[in-house]
């Protein structure tokens, strides 16, 4: 046993090196594009190509389109709910209109999807699949394992005894074989696993981690993910498999962490596409950093050049995560600033896309009004991280983004 941790220890800082080595040579200038933006300038502009430009709704006719304007480079989607797709509604025309992939907000989680052993309900994704057929949209299914949002009954006896790893394991592999088949061929990409890895370093102490652990003796103990990737390969050989995380864009160790993982599960074949990056930032995100941190993520096109990764719940914050208050005062410096990192985000965005790594940026709500924010992580806030108010007025933050997709065209 020791001699096996010493030995992934071993491992662990040869991956850490290689890492450290491979990165060495590219630097934050040199990753940056050095470019400006135009969106201070350009918001609240009425010389553009729309009419009566701050009064214009997310569902207008002369409205714009969020996902035609970014079309040559990704898909632009949002995170939504079946209440929201009533034809002939203004939230419908908005979905219909401005995205072009979506994913439950909730409605496809593991206590939504299967809340006892015996019980599946596909109802809710079985609508959204439906809604994309038939206006020709794609759809992420988020997500099949988390240790959030995930009924107890997964992990414990009709005793209340914690199960052995190998009912884990058996329960594991029915419950994602029999979602990714339901949905073979018509959910495009799923986020097999959520929230993977801890907030200090290393795999989150999750039950998943905790049971299953090291399963197959082969000195790691993300067996579970391997097992689960597996699976929905399995299940459904054409699907996009995702593994997905907050704070790969702002934490150097995450990311690395992630790339060290990842890397080595590639080289035992275990089938992952790509990491989706939560992106759930604040006004004041780094972008350089961002960039910086996406770049690690992407050696693992060392290995696969297929890898790819994936914007999938975009938001930004209008308070800093130590802020606890809930109003925002949205003065003009403010709004400028929000603008402008919502414009270089999507720059580099456009970059990523230019060289085949990125190709979808999913936002995690399509308006202010009905965004997790104004609960989470502070209760009764006025939040506004989205593009669209709570009106369903386009924002100057729409408008600077169409301004860089026609300028960039
Ligand atoms: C959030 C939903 O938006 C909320 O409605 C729910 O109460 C909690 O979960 N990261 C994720 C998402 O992967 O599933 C979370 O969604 C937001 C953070």
């Amino acid at each position: 046993m020791k001699m096996k941790q010493l030995l992934s220890a071993l491992l662990a800082f040869a991956v850490l090196f290689s890492v450290m080595t491979a990165c060495g040579n590219t630097s934050t200038d040199e990753l940056s594009s050095g470019e400006g933006t135009a969106s201070g300038e350009t918001a609240g502009d009425d010389t553009a190509t729309y009419v009566n430009r701050d009064n214009v709704y997310a569902y207008d006719e002369e409205a714009p389109s969020l996902y035609e304007a970014f079309s040559q480079w990704f898909k632009v989607g949002t995170a939504m709910n079946p209440s929201d797709l009533v034809e002939g509604t203004e939230e419908f025309e908005i979905l219909v209109k401005q995205y072009n992939i979506f994913t439950l907000e909730n409605g496809s989680k593991p206590d939504a999807m299967h809340p006892s052993e015996d019980v599946y309900n596909f109802t809710q994704l079985e609508q959204l699949v439906e809604f994309a057929n038939e206006y020709d949209k794609s759809v992420r299914g988020h997500t099949l394992v988390w240790h959030s949002q995930c009924p107890d009954w997964f992990f414990y006896d009709d005793d209340g005894n914690t199960v052995s790893a190998d009912v884990l394991v058996e329960r594991l592999i029915e419950h994602v074989t029999t979602i990714v088949s339901h949905f073979k061929g018509e959910v495009d990409v799923w986020d097999v696993v959520n929230e993977v890895l801890g907030d200090s370093g290393g795999l989150r102490d999750s039950m998943w981690y905790q049971i299953i652990g090291d399963y197959d003796g082969d000195g790691d103990s993300y067996d579970y993910i391997e097992i689960a990737f597996t699976a929905a390969h399995e299940a459904d050989p054409d699907a996009r498999l995702i593994i997905n995380d907050y704070s790969l864009e702002s934490s150097e160790s995450k990311a690395i962490t992630m790339y060290m993982m990842v890397k080595s599960m590639l080289e035992e074949g275990i089938p992952i596409d790509g990491i989706g990056l939560q992106m759930h930032v604040d006004y004041t995100v780094d972008v350089d950093t961002v960039r910086s941190n996406i770049e690690i993520l992407l050696k693992l096109r060392n290995i696969d050049p297929d890898f790819v990764i994936e914007i999938t719940e975009l938001d930004m914050s209008c308070f800093t995560w130590s802020d606890t208050s809930t109003e925002v005062e949205l003065t003009d410096e403010f709004v400028e600033q929000f603008d402008t990192k919502y414009t270089e985000l999507f720059e580099l965005f456009i970059e990523l896309a230019e060289e085949g790594t990125l190709d979808s940026v999913v936002f995690w709500g399509y308006n202010d009004g009905a965004t997790w924010l104004n609960s989470y992580p502070v209760s009764g806030r006025t939040n506004h991280p989205l593009l669209i108010d709570s009106d369903y007025k386009l924002k100057s933050a729409y408008w600077s983004l169409i301004d860089l997709a026609e300028s960039k065209s």
